[in-house]
């Protein structure tokens, strides 16, 4: 009997499907260097990215300028190994080495301290208890210069409380294209408790289904920065995204509101100065 033919979805790579849709590092960096010199006046060195995953962020950040240094930080070591053999080897020998990678919880202090500690996609949601953020807060402080940001991006709107509710983007055109879907799968009003599925969607009609899922607290921005305040945090801050104000709707402009329009569906950075 001749072999089956694979589907699109049994050839693809799921880390790949995710860094295409999810992540682009190179926002990120900017960003980190704009919220930096917003708080400081000059250009952050050193970066600390916690569940940091495939580590991404760390690999452009070592790429953005010869001095830089990165340390990322997760519990998963299959995460940790793609990032090693698809994300780190595309590095130059002297990039490589100013990436360290600690396989353990982010809540472990860490010497060297960094200038920029970076939470990024809603990861620290995973504690649902105020103890368990505090905790956290207070342990990535400890892992910051004394003149060091921590950065973590927001999201919420009416949309992310409705159950079903799906976002779906073309990632890549073509034969070989494919489509992301964010479902918003639960929520529960009374605890905030929240699930999220990321699945594929190919040409062919195969399909990852759920190759992603997070079962998180749905926090808010205020109730985070009252956390922020009693880990010690000196002061913290809210970045907007007014992307749809621009022409180009990929250029991401972060602006520093107080206010802001209560859209049906919106992401945020908060910054917090230690
Ligand atoms: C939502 S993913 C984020 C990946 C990446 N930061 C990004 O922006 O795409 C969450 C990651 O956090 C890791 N993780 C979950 N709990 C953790 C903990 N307590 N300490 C370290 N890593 C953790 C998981 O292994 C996973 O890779």
């Amino acid at each position: 009997m001749g072999s089956k033919k694979k589907t699109l979805a049994e050839k693809a790579d799921k880390f790949l499907c995710y860094q295409k849709s999810v992540q682009s590092p190179e926002h990120e960096v900017d960003f980190f260097e704009q919220a930096f010199r917003d708080a400081y006046g000059r250009k952050p060195v050193t970066l600390r990215e916690d569940f940091c995953g495939t580590f991404s962020v760390c690999c452009e950040w070592v790429k953005s300028n010869k001095n830089r240094t990165a340390i990322g930080v997760d519990l998963c070591p299959e995460t940790l190994q793609w990032g090693r053999d698809n994300n780190l080897s595309k590095l130059t020998a002297q990039q490589q080495d100013r990436v360290r990678l600690l396989e353990q919880d982010v809540r472990k202090r860490n010497r060297p301290q960094v200038d920029i500690l970076a939470a990024q996609n809603f990861s620290f949601w995973i504690f649902k208890t105020r103890s368990e953020v505090v905790q956290y807060f207070k342990a990535a402080r400890a892992n910051m210069n004394s003149e060091g940001i921590m950065v973590m991006d927001m999201m919420g709107g009416g949309d992310c409380y409705t159950e079903g509710q799906v976002d779906k983007r073309t990632i890549k055109k073509g034969k070989k294209g494919f489509r992301y879907h964010w479902r918003q799968h639960s929520f529960n009003p009374i605890n905030h408790d929240a699930s999220f599925y990321i699945s594929f969607h190919f040409k062919d009609g195969s399909k990852l289904k759920n190759a992603f899922e997070y079962h998180w607290r749905f926090w808010t921005i205020p109730e985070v920065r009252e956390m922020l305040e009693e880990a010690g945090f000196s002061d913290s801050s809210v970045y907007w995204d007014m992307e749809d104000e621009k022409e180009n709707e990929h250029d991401d402009d972060w602006q520093l509101l107080e206010e802001a329009e209560s859209a049906p569906c919106w992401i945020s950075y908060i910054v917090a100065k230690k």
